[in-house]
């Protein structure tokens, strides 16, 4: 019975136990899984657009072998993402129309402009470094196909996070022009790092049922003042200013306080209203369009091969 199977997937939730795609579980279960890994997979391949936008300006042939293959990867988590919503019984063409028709989040964080070359770098660093800090968790998630592919996503991102720093340091031993290009991308993109990890905890209407599910393991909150306390001696090692005036350690808490962040700036951003929210959705919307023929051509090859095993 229904109840029965609710009591065994219970048990098997408070065990720290593993969901598998086959097995019963309930429908607002499933229902958060696919929001979820859906808005991860979408922000992985609105992701690709900010820094693609510098792969053909990288300043040197490492550099953009180095960005090409960081934006290949950030397609790929897309690709295992979508793949394990759709163990979860939603289809790939169901989730893109959700991210084309404006219906279905991805990540804030992509939707500012990177305007200079110190903003890969940047992205690279901070970004990523809080995306790994966020996933890190995923990989103990309760739904397997979710927790199996955050594990190479986060190799991956770790690539990602060092060459962003790396990219970084470089600069840092450059020009005074240079040093501050990398001041003004830290400026720009630090506190819409923070925010990245989502509204507060008593303002996060998902979290005290993800954390039941096993979904969620680490508060927003919490996920963010480790994020912070982690990027602290990283940006002193670099030799850039946190932009945070109330930014210092908190002995008592050994942990570091840090200033106000703008929620209302963040929910316009996340409601459509950001700097580059039309433009992101405008490249994607235009990437499914110019790939219909591929899609058609596929299709039509398919057609072919299964008529010649038929004759
Ligand atoms: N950007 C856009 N929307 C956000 C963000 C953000 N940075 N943070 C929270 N939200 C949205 C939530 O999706 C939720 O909206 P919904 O109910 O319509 O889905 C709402 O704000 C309230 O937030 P929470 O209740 O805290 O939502 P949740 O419990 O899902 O936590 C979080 C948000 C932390 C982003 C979680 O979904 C998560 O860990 N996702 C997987 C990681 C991920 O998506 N990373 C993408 C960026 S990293 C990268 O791609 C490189």
């Amino acid at each position: 019975s229904e109840q029965a199977l609710q009591a065994q997937f219970d048990e098997r939730i408070d065990a720290d136990g593993r969901i598998e795609p086959r097995e019963w579980m309930p429908e607002a279960y499933r229902k958060t899984l696919v929001r979820q890994i859906s808005q991860h997979a979408h922000s992985e391949i609105v992701g690709m657009l900010p820094e693609g936008n510098w792969i053909s300006r990288a300043p040197s042939l490492k550099r953009k072998a180095i960005l090409i293959a960081k934006v290949q990867d950030e397609g790929g988590h897309g690709l295992y993402l979508y793949s394990a919503a759709e163990t979860l019984g939603t289809s790939r063409d169901q989730m893109l129309d959700a991210l084309h028709t404006g219906k279905a989040k991805y990540s804030s964080i992509f939707n500012y402009p990177t305007l200079n070359w110190a903003d890969v770098g940047v992205v690279g660093w901070l970004v990523d470094g809080a995306a790994i800090m966020n996933q890190i968790p995923l990989c103990r998630c309760s739904y397997g196909p979710y927790a199996r592919a955050m594990v190479r996503v986060c190799k991956e991102e770790s690539f990602h996070q060092r060459q962003g720093y790396e990219a970084l340091l470089v600069m840092m031993q450059g020009t005074a022009e240079q040093k501050a290009m990398v001041q003004d991308a830290v400026n720009r993109w630090w506190w819409k790092c923070l925010a990245m990890f989502g509204p507060p905890d008593a303002d996060s209407s998902n979290s005290a049922q993800g954390m039941r599910w096993g979904i969620k393991r680490i508060s927003n909150d919490d996920l963010r003042q480790k994020f912070v306390d982690a990027t602290v001696p990283q940006a002193k090692v670099l030799g850039v200013t946190l932009p945070d005036p109330d930014l210092k350690w908190n002995e008592e808490r050994q942990a570091h306080d840090y200033g106000q962040i703008d929620w209302d700036e963040f929910w316009a951003t996340v409601n459509g209203n950001g700097p580059c929210n039309k433009e992101r959705l405008g490249a994607r919307v235009k990437a499914w369009a110019d790939g219909a023929w591929v899609r058609e051509a596929a299709v039509a090859h398919a057609q072919k091969q299964q008529a010649r095993q038929l004759k």
